[in-house]
Order: C-alpha cells, then structure tokens, then sequence
C-alpha cells in the first residue's frame, strides 16, 4: 500500500511494534529442547494478548502463526515436532495484522553454541538489509534495492536466493511491486512516497538454489546448505526510510 493519511500510519506503527516485539520475545524462546509448535503456541498467544491476527493462516491456510524454518530451510517452514538443536540456525518470520494493517519481519536466531558460519551467515543477511535500506528514497530505482543486496551478498562470499523476493505489504501480506534481492533487469518501476514495503535478504552459504521440501511449503537450498532470513518493513519518506517493526 502507499499511506495517504497520518491515521494509516499510526495502525502500521502499532502492528509493526507488535510484530517486533513478538520475534524479539519469542527470540529469548528458541532454545536446546524446545519444539518449534511450543515457540508457535507462544507466537499465537501473544499476538492475541495485543489483539492482533497472524496473517499467513488466514490468507494461505498456512498451518501455523509464524513461519519456522532450521538450518537449510530457508522461509515457510512449518512448525511442528521438530526440536532445536544446539547450533541451530533458527529463522522466524511474522506476519500478523490488526485493524486490517498488515507488518512482516523476520529475524534470525543462532543457538548456543553456535556455528562461526551460521553467524557470519546471519550478519550478512543483516547486512545486506542495511545497505539496501541506505538506498531508500522517492525516485529510486527498484532495482537498485535488488543490486545492493546481492552486491553485499556476493562480497561476503555468500549467495542471495534469487527465487524468494521482498513485495508490498500494509493492507495484504503480498502486495505490488514485488522487489527482488538481485538486480533484475526485468524490475522496472520506482520507490515513491507512503509506499509501505519489505526488504528481504534471503541467502545461502551455497549455491541460493531454492527447492519445496516433502511438506509442499518449506523452501530449502537444493545443495541443503544453510540460509539466513532478515526482513523489516519498510515506509518511504523524504527523509529516512521509516522502520516499522523495528523495537
Ligand atoms: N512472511 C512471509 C514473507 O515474508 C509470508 C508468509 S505467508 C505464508 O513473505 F503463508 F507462506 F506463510
Ligand atoms: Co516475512
Ligand atoms: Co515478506
């Protein structure tokens, strides 16, 4: 969506802060032991201790409130039986709504003792993030949003996974434009002001090469080597970009 009014602006803050919140507690969860339906229940429950709605069921029947995804699994991962493991590299990533407004952030979660890779993996996801969110102002290019992720990815030695792309978010989970994390010469179109967005750095420590697990909505690396996730929503001003689910 792109925000005309001050009031959409101030129910986007609201989920937004919800939704950070929720990944930065649920964070504090991702523990040896835990299963990841236990940090789902919990997901599930605090969002409705803030009266908010998880999108992904209600929009795609996705079968949890958050998605989960370990290791090689990259995005909709499925929470279930699975239990985390020491040295897991552990995504969440939320969607939820209130009032109609939609805000979606995904983190990272290394556990104890983690991996020196997975942790240099996560940071450069993080980073990519950072560099992209410096290039957001009305006029700029999509595709230089696509070009300062896999630019940052590359240097470090890592891979974006070119099938998953950030999109437009505020009034549904997927929006226009869709905003990939390479430089598509196929992207066309600007950022403008109000325009309510995610950057997402999707990337693999192998080859970025995407495929669907057995369960039909896990997407993991074909070469199963390990993937990082981060994402924020975005709004575009003509000053700095504001970061909605940020804490
Ligand atoms: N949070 C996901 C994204 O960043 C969307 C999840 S929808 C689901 O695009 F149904 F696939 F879970
Ligand atoms: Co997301
Ligand atoms: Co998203």
């Amino acid at each position: 969506m792109s925000i005309k009014h001050p009031g959409e602006l101030e129910q986007l803050k609201t989920i937004g802060a919800i939704v950070g919140r929720s990944l930065e507690k649920l964070a504090t969860y991702v523990k040896p032991g835990v299963r990841t339906a236990e940090l789902d229940s919990l997901c599930a429950r605090m969002l409705e201790d803030e009266g908010a709605q998880p999108s992904p069921p209600r929009v795609y029947n996705f079968p949890g409130a958050i998605c989960i995804s370990v290791n090689d699994e990259a995005i909709h991962g499925i929470p279930g039986d699975y239990v985390i493991q020491p040295g897991d590299l552990v995504k969440l990533d939320l969607t939820a709504e209130k009032n109609g407004f939609v805000a979606d952030a995904a983190i990272n979660v290394n556990v104890f003792p983690s991996r020196p890779e997975a942790v240099t993996l996560a940071a450069c996801a993080e980073n990519a993030f950072r560099k992209a969110l410096a290039e957001v102002r009305p006029g700029c290019r999509i595709y230089e949003i696509g070009r300062a992720v896999e630019s940052e990815v590359n240097r470090q030695g890592f891979s974006v996974m070119r099938a998953l792309c950030g999109h437009g978010v505020g009034r549904a989970i997927h929006e226009e434009p869709q905003v990939p994390n390479y430089p598509d010469p196929r992207t066309r179109g600007t950022l403008t002001e109000g325009l309510v967005f995610t950057i997402e750095p999707i990337i693999s420590a192998g080859s970025g090469e995407a495929e669907f697990g057995s369960d039909g909505w896990t997407i993991r690396t074909v070469d199963r080597s390990l993937t990082a996730h981060y994402e924020h929503t975005v709004v575009v001003t003509h000053n700095e970009p504001i970061l909605l689910t940020a804490c």
